[in-house]
C-alpha cells in the first residue's frame, strides 16, 4: 500500500551546519538544489540559519518546498518569527512547532495563518522517544499533516507507534537525524557491501534505509558540504530497498 504524502525526497537539514553564514549556505543549497533535494528544513534555533537559508534561496525559491517551525512558549513571540519567515520566505510550504514548545497555544494562530493561505501545512516535531506520547496526542487532534521525528538503525523507536499512527492518520513523516547526527557516517562497511545494496556510498545506504519504510516520506540529512549535499540526493532515486537490504544495512550500522 502506498501511504507516502510528500515523498520519497531528499531534504536539507540545516542544523549545526552554516548558521548565519549566507555564502556558505549559498554553496550548499545550490548544490542540493542542482541534485533535485525538494525541501529544506530549518528554525529559528538554527543559529541564524532561517536568513541564511533565505538569502541561499532568494533566486531558486520555487525549487524546494520550506519546513521550518516556531520555536517559543510565548505567542506573541511566535507571530514575531512567523512574521520574520515570511519576510524571508514568502510563504511557508510546512510549518512545525519545535519540540512542541507551547502547541496547544499556537494550533489556533497558526491555522488561522493556513485558511488565509501564508502556511502550506502544519506539523509536529520532537527529537526525544520520552516525548512520543504527546506527540501522538498531538496528532489525534487531527489538526496537525506532518510529523518530524528522529529515525535511523539506532534509533527505531518511532516504528513501535508513532510511524503506524501517522500512517492512520494520513501524516506526512519526515526523519531527522538519519545519519545519526553524523555518528553512523564516521566508518564506512567495505566497497563490496555497498556493491550488494547497489549505493555509491555509506550515506546514501542509511538514507535510503528510511526513504525505503513506505511510511516515510522525507529525509533531511544536514551537511554544511556541498559535495555531501550531492551525493545523499542519490538516496531519492529508486529502487527502494527491500527487507533483505534493510536488514543487510542495520547489521552494517550495528
Ligand atoms: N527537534 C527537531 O525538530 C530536530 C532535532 C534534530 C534535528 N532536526 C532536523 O533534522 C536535521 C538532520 O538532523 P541532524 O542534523 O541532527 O543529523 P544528521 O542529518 O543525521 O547528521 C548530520 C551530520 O552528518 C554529516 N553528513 C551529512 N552527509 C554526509 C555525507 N554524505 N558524508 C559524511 N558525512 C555526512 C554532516 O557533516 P558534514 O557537514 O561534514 O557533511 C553532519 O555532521 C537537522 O539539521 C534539523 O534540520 C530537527
Amino acid at each position: 500500500m502506498e501511504r507516502r504524502r510528500l515523498g520519497p525526497v531528499v531534504g536539507l537539514g540545516t542544523w549545526n551546519t552554516f548558521g548565519g553564514d549566507a555564502g556558505e549556505a549559498t554553496a550548499v543549497v545550490d548544490a542540493a538544489l542542482d541534485a533535485g533535494y525538494g525541501l529544506v528544513d530549518s528554525s529559528p534555533m538554527y543559529r541564524g540559519a532561517e536568513a541564511s537559508l533565505a538569502a541561499a534561496l532568494a533566486r531558486r525559491r520555487d525549487e524546494a518546498e520550506v519546513a521550518t517551525k516556531i520555536w517559543t512558549s510565548s505567542v506573541d513571540e511566535g507571530h514575531e518569527q512567523f512574521r520574520r519567515q515570511i519576510k524571508w520566505f514568502g510563504h511557508v510550504e510546512i510549518e512545525q512547532v519545535h519540540n512542541l514548545v507551547g502547541w496547544r497555544e499556537h494550533l489556533a494562530w497558526l491555522e488561522a495563518e493556513r485558511a488565509d493561505g501564508r502556511i502550506g501545512k502544519l506539523g509536529v516535531t520532537h527529537y526525544a522517544a520520552s516525548a512520543f506520547d504527546e506527540l501522538a496526542v498531538a496528532l489525534r487532534t487531527g489538526r496537525f499533516e506532518t510529523l518530524q521525528l528522529p529515525l535511523n538503525p539506532h534509533e527505531r523507536e518511532c516504528e513501535r507507534d508513532l510511524l503506524p499512527l501517522a500512517a492512520e492518520l494520513g501524516i506526512a513523516v519526515i526523519v531527522m537525524r538519519p545519519l545519526g547526527e553524523g555518528a553512523l557516517v564516521r566508518r564506512s562497511p567495505p566497497r563490496a557491501e555497498l556493491d550488494r545494496l547497489g549505493v555509491e556510498s555509506w550515506p546514501e545506504a542509511l538514507l535510503k534505509w528510511a526513504l525505503s519504510d513506505e511510511r516515510v516520506d522525507v529525509v533531511i540529512p544536514a551537511t554544511r558540504n556541498p559535495a555531501h549535499a550531492r551525493a545523499n540526493a542519490r538516496a531519492g532515486e529508486p529502487p527502494w530497498f527491500g527487507n533483505e537490504e534493510r536488514r543487510l544495512v542495520e547489521k552494517l550500522a550495528a
